[in-house]
């Protein structure tokens, strides 16, 4: 970091260092940690991507349905930016919603529409609530838009501390809350009065149904029709298998959107994202006979973790199971073990996860509070195989 003060005024600019010119709170942000390129992990673990089975990122396995990659290869006009609206997406959606396109904005993956809506709604020094265990894009994009984050922990088994938010709301004044239903890395669900209760408080509720497929339950992007302070989130990254070609979208009330419109990047869609995601779109019943084998899959995975007598695996509405490491077993080490096998799984030992412990809660049994989050391995050994099997 440079020894030179963002604020000293100077005329020489022999003096000024490049990162003098960062803004102050970003030069204290540490950075987000993503997974590893295939490529790179391939390399590093001396395999090839299709000896790899990996669960790491809750990514969808199965891959999109062939329309998409047929529709990708037809692709005319690549040379062209895209239509800054995604017309023709959004009318997709609209009919795969039942919810009117004017409702709809696409963005390259949810992430992008989450660091929207703050770059919206948030000026610097204002406060978000976080509820911990959860995705921690929100925390990450909420430090790069300068905002302060209060974090109001999940309950034991993860439900929302609603009184706990509810007080945050009164006595700090927060401008929104991102809720996560399911939620990652648990795979734990919002109920309606729960939800509910807090859509009467007076803040932006923003609701990210990445994972609402998996979960057997309605998606509540029609409610933002009722609630003015609802956005819902959802993305192909995990129900079509498109996490690679980015394509997120959400609902907003009416006296929102345009602002959104007016504030995001104008070709946020590429080309091969919109022809990609509608493509998917036109074939339900492989979405549905993907979903399903997944779902099978994790039924078969939480019943064989059960067994295993130092893990303690937790029910999930999701595409992926979180497992405490009980009786003094490593889970570092087991991750570590494991990836030397081509199994890619994550590990987490977060302060939040820890802190369930505290309360004495159904962690008590861990003897190692060390988690990690397990998506669901489907059939073959393989995690690039089962593109072909519908
Ligand atoms: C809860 C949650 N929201 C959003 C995302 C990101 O979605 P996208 O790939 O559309 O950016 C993820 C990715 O893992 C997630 O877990």
């Amino acid at each position: 970091m440079s020894s030179i003060s963002p604020a000293a005024p100077t005329t020489d600019a022999t003096l000024l260092t490049g990162d003098s010119f960062i803004r102050p709170h970003l030069r204290e942000l540490a950075p987000y940690q993503p997974i590893l390129p295939f490529e790179v992990l391939s390399a590093r673990l001396g395999r090839k991507p299709q000896d790899i089975v990996k669960l790491d990122a809750n990514e969808n396995p199965y891959g999109p349905p062939p329309e998409v990659m047929e529709a990708l290869g037809k692709m005319e006009f690549p040379y062209v930016y895209p239509d800054p609206e995604s017309r023709r997406l959004r009318a997709a959606l609209a009919e795969d919603s039942g919810l009117d396109a004017t409702y709809l904005l696409a963005g390259c993956g949810a992430d992008e529409l989450i660091d929207l809506i703050m770059r919206c709604v948030l000026d610097p020094g204002d406060k978000i609530v976080d509820c911990p265990p959860t995705f921690t894009m929100y925390e990450f994009d909420a430090c790069v838009n300068g905002a302060t984050v209060i974090k109001v922990p999940r309950l034991s088994g993860f439900g929302l501390d609603v009184s706990g938010i509810i007080e945050v709301v009164k006595k700090e004044n927060p401008k929104c809350i991102f809720l996560t239903s399911p939620n990652n890395p648990d795979g734990s669900i919002i109920n309606d009065d729960d939800l509910l209760e807090i859509l009467r408080l007076p803040i932006l509720v923003v609701l990210d149904e990445a994972y609402i497929e998996f979960s057997g339950k309605e998606s509540r992007m029609a409610w933002v029709k009722k609630h003015e302070n609802l956005i819902v989130l959802r993305t192909f990254s995990k129900r079509a298998g498109l996490a690679g070609l980015r394509v997120g979208y959400g609902a907003f009330p009416l006296s929102i959107v345009g602002y959104f419109w007016r504030a995001k990047q104008p070709y946020n869609v590429s080309v091969a994202a919109e022809v990609a995601a509608c493509a998917a779109l036109k074939n339900p019943t492989y979405l549905q006979k993907v979903k399903d084998a997944l779902l099978a899959e994790k039924e078969r995975l939480y019943l064989l973790l059960k067994e295993v007598a130092f893990l303690k695996p937790y029910p999930s509405y999701s595409n992926f199971i979180l497992c405490a490491v009980t009786h003094g077993k490593d889970a570092k080490k087991l991750k570590e073990d494991l990836s030397q096998m081509g199994v890619m799984i994550r590990h987490y030992n977060n302060k939040e996860l820890k802190d369930n412990k505290r309360k004495k809660d159904i962690f008590t049994a861990a003897a190692d509070y060390l988690q990690i989050e397990l998506k669901v391995k489907t059939r073959k050994n393989n995690a690039c195989n089962h593109k072909n099997e519908f």
